[in-house]
């Protein structure tokens, strides 16, 4: 007879081990702040950055690294204390993995390429990779399809009813790609203007994440204005109708559709369940914002100097009964009075969320 085995991990008690930040909050300008609790489900060392997250259906995290290398993880046993972390694949034909999205069940693709902090991207470098869960832990990555006009493409979504088909917000082209990974065929489904120029190290960044809503392509621009009257940086979130197969009629332009005093807006996620609120991750602001369809606004976590969202840039919730109501955030770290974290992955419990 086999021994029978019983503690799996030390479980969580929630109240205990959700902490309440003490640093101070800056205050936004509507709600103020509304900061919830939050633990840290996966601490990686100064020069990882985790870039974009997505949730299987079995409840496990799947996220992306830009930095040191293009690699997968997975975090499982997220009720432990102590959540298990798994380095699922690294492609090392590329340098940097970024948007990650479900195209069918337990099936992932990710947008990866050549990326440098240093020396920009390199146009030509970029694809898409598929993560197949369905026999097992995928093994490798398999190449979907090459994005040879791409510049930076950057966050990745699914067309609602046609998950097929993948949406990719180029942040240097402002070219909304769409793959179909079925057939591996790339085309546009919306081009915004400007088009920065890739020759650069550096160009701007624009428009970044993108999801699909009620008929609707939203997007975050990161692109940061000066604000007139308070003289603040601020980014927007933009809105498009799109059809069915989420191609922007050629005509339309875009509206604005949200403003934030933050000076980059990254990628966003609606919820929790059928709740029409945007949880948006601040990037620089180190800072996670929560909107409502009026355009009410607060900060839900972190803070221009705590390390407990820094640089965040991305969020998704759980999708298990017992997690639908936390937010998952990926961050990449940064340094603040002199001290250097890397990138982690913060839990986010929202059922005190009030508007
Ligand atoms: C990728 O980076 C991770 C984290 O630093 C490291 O553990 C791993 O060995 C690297 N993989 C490759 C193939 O370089
Ligand atoms: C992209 O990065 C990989 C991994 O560092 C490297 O092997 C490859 O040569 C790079 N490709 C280009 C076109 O620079
Ligand atoms: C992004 O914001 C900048 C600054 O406001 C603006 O010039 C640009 O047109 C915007 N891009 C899109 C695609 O909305
Ligand atoms: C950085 O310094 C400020 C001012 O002293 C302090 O309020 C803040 O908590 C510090 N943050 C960190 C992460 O050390």
């Amino acid at each position: 007879m086999l021994p029978f085995i019983i503690i799996a991990c030390e479980l969580l008690t929630l109240a205990a081990s959700l902490s309440v930040p003490s640093a101070p909050i800056h205050q936004s300008r509507h709600l103020g702040s509304n900061i919830l609790p939050n633990r840290v489900i996966a601490q990686f060392p100064p020069g990882t950055w985790v870039e974009n997250i997505a949730v299987r259906s079995n409840g496990n995290l799947l996220f992306t690294t830009i930095l040191p290398n293009a690699s997968l993880y997975e975090a499982s046993a997220l009720d432990c204390q102590t959540p298990t972390i798994t380095r699922l694949f690294t492609v090392d034909t590329i340098t940097s993995f970024a948007g990650i999205t479900e195209t069918s069940k337990d099936v992932f693709a990710i947008i990866g390429g050549n990326f440098s902090l240093t020396t920009g991207v390199i146009k030509g470098t970029f694809g898409l990779w598929k993560a197949d869960f369905t026999h097992g832990q995928p093994p490798s990555a398999e190449l979907i399809a090459s994005l040879p006009d791409a510049a930076l493409p950057n966050g990745a979504t699914t067309v609602p009813q046609n998950n097929h088909l993948v949406l990719l917000a180029d942040s240097l082209l402002n070219v909304v790609w769409r793959v179909d990974v079925k057939k591996g065929t790339v085309d546009k489904a919306a081009q915004f203007s400007p088009e920065s120029d890739t020759s650069g190290v550096s160009g701007i960044i624009g428009i970044n994440g993108v999801h699909v809503h009620d008929g609707y392509l939203w997007f975050t621009n990161s692109t940061a204005t000066i604000n007139a009257v308070t003289g603040d940086p601020e980014t927007s979130m933009y809105r498009i109708k799109v059809d069915e197969d989420g191609v922007a009629a050629h005509d339309a332009s875009a509206e604005k559709a949200l403003t934030l005093p933050s000076e980059g807006m990254d990628d966003f996620t609606f919820g929790p369940g059928g709740r029409n609120i945007k949880w948006i991750a601040g990037n620089v602001e180190n800072k996670i914002f929560a909107a409502t369809p009026d355009g009410k606004y607060a900060v839900v976590a972190g803070a221009s100097n705590s390390f407990e969202v820094a640089t965040a840039t991305a969020c998704k919730f759980g999708r298990t009964r017992r997690d639908s109501h936390v937010l998952y955030v990926t961050t990449a770290g940064g340094t603040i009075n002199g001290t250097t974290e890397g990138g982690k992955v913060q839990a986010i419990d929202t059922t005190g969320f009030r508007v």
